[in-house]
């Protein structure tokens, strides 16, 4: 039966000396994808005895084709899902000839999405792209063309579909073909196979059509036995990304993983990503026992020669071709969700078995996916593709994709839904991570902080324009400015004035006032202050991510909440007024969203009590916290 889900991790291992295949095929639902991949499955005779009587009695009943065998039918499972909600992102189908075994990765429905498409050739070495010979090729067959480039595909066959229903001209097909060639320079295929073919007859698909004599090509089936699959993840350098370090008792130190790369024999050399640390391979222990080598794909543990600092997330490696260690770089990145990605929010990035905290820093350029071509962009909307720098709080190991597809391919994880984001393609290291150090300072924080008698913190209160923000911090500075206490207060409508003079109030613009304020608020912490930052900051996302930038209990929450109507009522500033009547857009609580704190450190409902009552509150907190040392 065909199975479905999301992308397998696991890598089948073809037995018997079969090389493995994967490929995914591409193409609307109108160009014969699901009758071809039918008929592979049926002359290949993967369908059961039964599937296919049921086949032929649906077919005389529902089929398209008359008496013959409508094998689109033998995939329309898939579909009725769909109908019944079921998301299913890519379907899996296997078959095998003598030579070969075959993983097909179909994207069922609608093929416009980017996601599918990309879930589906993450881990394919080919695609079968189809086109409609009466058509030729359609914006999608370019679009699907630069995706499957992008997510390293690097074998394409061209299938020419339908080509009874041109008469079967020579002319067209090699029109269609020369024209797909030309367009496909600029991607980064090794191969372009094409193949006249007609999927509802025959022609070409598993043996060799009599109608098309002209052609001297091999049919699709044995054009896909011959593809060269295999030999790129064989020739990688040695990877092996730790998951796990195995410790049951004194004797054994094991690092398990799955080989991401390469080949691991007993006694070879290894290096460490982080550390650089050598050791020499002791054991390698495998599910059948202890093994002289190992390949891509396996799970492993090793045992090294020696004690040498290994820890999940580390990379052991050739020494001599070590994967990169920084927390810059530049990426393709397919957008998925339906909020558009925003530079400077905080994600969570997966890459192989280690996870941190990222933020996209720049976005380069959003692609055309059509052409090709480099479009600006602020955000990427869902099923965009960009080229971004991105940043991660801590190092990761990593290579480029084009050189490994499992260590140079990542994941962006939304921190509210736990959803994938974004799936991103490593283009290389940032110099400017490696080649600016931090500079280690004589002067420190805590020196800065004891001359002051205080220690020193954010207090960042958060909520809707005319909540009383601004009111409150200002009552709060001025009662610990009277006590000798060292502040600073930063205010959004302060700011606007000078350092975020070019930021408006689109969602992109507020992440990245936001990131600069805390930017700019711990440098005051480091500074030995106790920093008053007032802004609506309306998204969680936002203010965790300046809270991360901060030590433990050196950044606390205060949402300062009052309802939206007391807000509307109050209106200090008359923009209430303007926004209602649809002059200022996107305005906090009228036209664009404000998300309340989840656990802030203090609410103050500024409707219950008086202001100056709730500033004390805000002092009480600091006392209790420690920050306020009275001599
Ligand atoms: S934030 O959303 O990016 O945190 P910030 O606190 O800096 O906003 O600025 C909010 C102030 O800008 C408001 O108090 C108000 O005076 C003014 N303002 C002007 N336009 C808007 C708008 N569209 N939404 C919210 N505030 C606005």
């Amino acid at each position: 039966m065909p199975e479905s889900g999301q992308v397998s991790l696991e890598r089948p291992q073809a037995a018997g000396g079969q090389t493995l295949l994967r490929f995914l095929t591409c193409g609307s639902v109108d160009d014969g994808k699901s009758t071809l991949i039918g008929r592979l499955l049926y002359e290949s005779a993967a369908l059961f005895d039964d599937q296919l009587a049921a086949l032929e009695r649906d077919s005389r009943r529902h089929g398209t084709t008359g008496e013959a065998i409508d094998f689109a039918l033998a995939l329309d499972g898939l579909e009725a899902e769909r109908e019944q909600g079921i998301t299913i992102d890519v379907a899996y189908r296997y078959f095998s000839t003598p030579r070969r075994k075959f993983i097909v990765a179909d994207t069922p429905g609608h093929e416009q999405y980017t996601r599918n498409m990309a879930t589906g050739a993450s881990n394919c070495e080919a695609a079968v792209l189809l086109v409609d010979a009466r058509k030729g090729l359609l914006a999608q067959t370019r679009r699907h063309s630069i995706i499957c480039s992008l997510l390293g595909i690097r074998r394409v066959v061209l299938a020419v579909n339908k080509i009874d229903l041109v008469a079967f001209d020579r002319a067209r097909y090699e029109e269609i073909c020369e024209e797909y060639r030309a367009f496909a320079k600029g991607l980064d295929f090794a191969a372009i196979e094409t193949v006249p073919l007609s999927a509802r007859f025959g022609d070409n698909v598993t043996v060799p059509s009599e109608r098309t004599p002209w052609f001297a090509g091999a049919p699709l089936l044995a054009t896909l036995e011959a593809l060269d699959g295999e030999s790129e993840a064989a020739a990688r350098s040695f990877r092996l990304p730790v998951q796990l370090v195995i410790r049951p008792d004194s004797d054994f130190r094991g690092f398990a993983g799955t080989i991401a790369g390469g080949v691991l024999r007993k006694g070879a050399v290894v290096k460490v990503s982080h550390s650089g640390q050598a050791a020499s391979v002791a054991r390698i222990v495998t599910p059948g026992g202890d093994a002289e080598q190992a390949k891509t794909g396996e799970a492993v543990t090793v045992v090294l020669s020696k004690e040498i600092d290994v820890a999940r997330g580390d990379v052991l490696a050739e020494p001599t071709q070590l994967p990169e260690v920084a927390n810059q770089f530049s990426a393709n990145l397919i957008w998925m969700q339906p909020e558009p990605l925003l530079p400077g929010r905080s994600y969570l990035l997966r890459l192989g078995t280690k996870f941190t905290p990222a933020t996209v820093t720049t976005i380069k350029h959003r692609i055309n996916v059509n052409t090709l071509d480099p479009l600006p962009a602020k955000a990427l909307e869902a099923n965009e593709i960009g080229v971004v720098n991105i940043e991660t709080a801590q190092a990761i190991a990593f290579d480029a994709y084009r050189d490994n597809r499992e260590t140079g391919a990542f994941i962006l994880v939304d921190r509210e839904t736990r959803a994938t984001a974004g799936a991103g393609m490593i283009l290389h290291g940032l110099r400017r991570a490696t080649n600016v150090p931090w500079q280690a300072l004589s002067v420190d924080k805590r020196t800065r902080a004891t001359l002051k008698r205080q220690a020193p913190c954010t207090l960042w209160f958060t909520g809707l324009s005319g909540a009383g923000k601004s009111t409150i911090a200002n009552l709060v500075e001025a009662r610990l400015s009277r006590d000798g206490f060292h502040t600073m207060m930063l205010d959004g409508d302060n700011l606007r004035h000078g350092l975020n003079r070019d930021l408006g109030f689109s969602d992109a613009d507020r992440v990245e006032n936001i990131r600069r304020v805390g930017e700019v608020a711990k440098i005051l912490v480091e500074a030995g202050l106790i920093v008053l930052c007032c802004f609506i900051s309306p998204f969680r996302a936002d203010r965790r991510a300046v809270r991360e930038r901060f030590d433990a209990g050196e950044f606390l929450e205060i949402f300062v909440d009052a309802p939206l109507a007391t807000c509307i009522e109050r209106d200090p500033k008359g923009l209430y007024r303007k926004a209602i009547d649809g002059r200022i857009p996107n305005f906090t609580g009228i036209s664009s969203a404000y998300e309340p704190p989840e656990s802030p450190d203090l609410v103050l409902e500024t409707q219950a009590a008086a202001p100056d009552e709730l500033a004390e509150r805000v002092v009480a907190l600091l006392e209790a916290r420690g920050h306020l040392r009275r001599a």
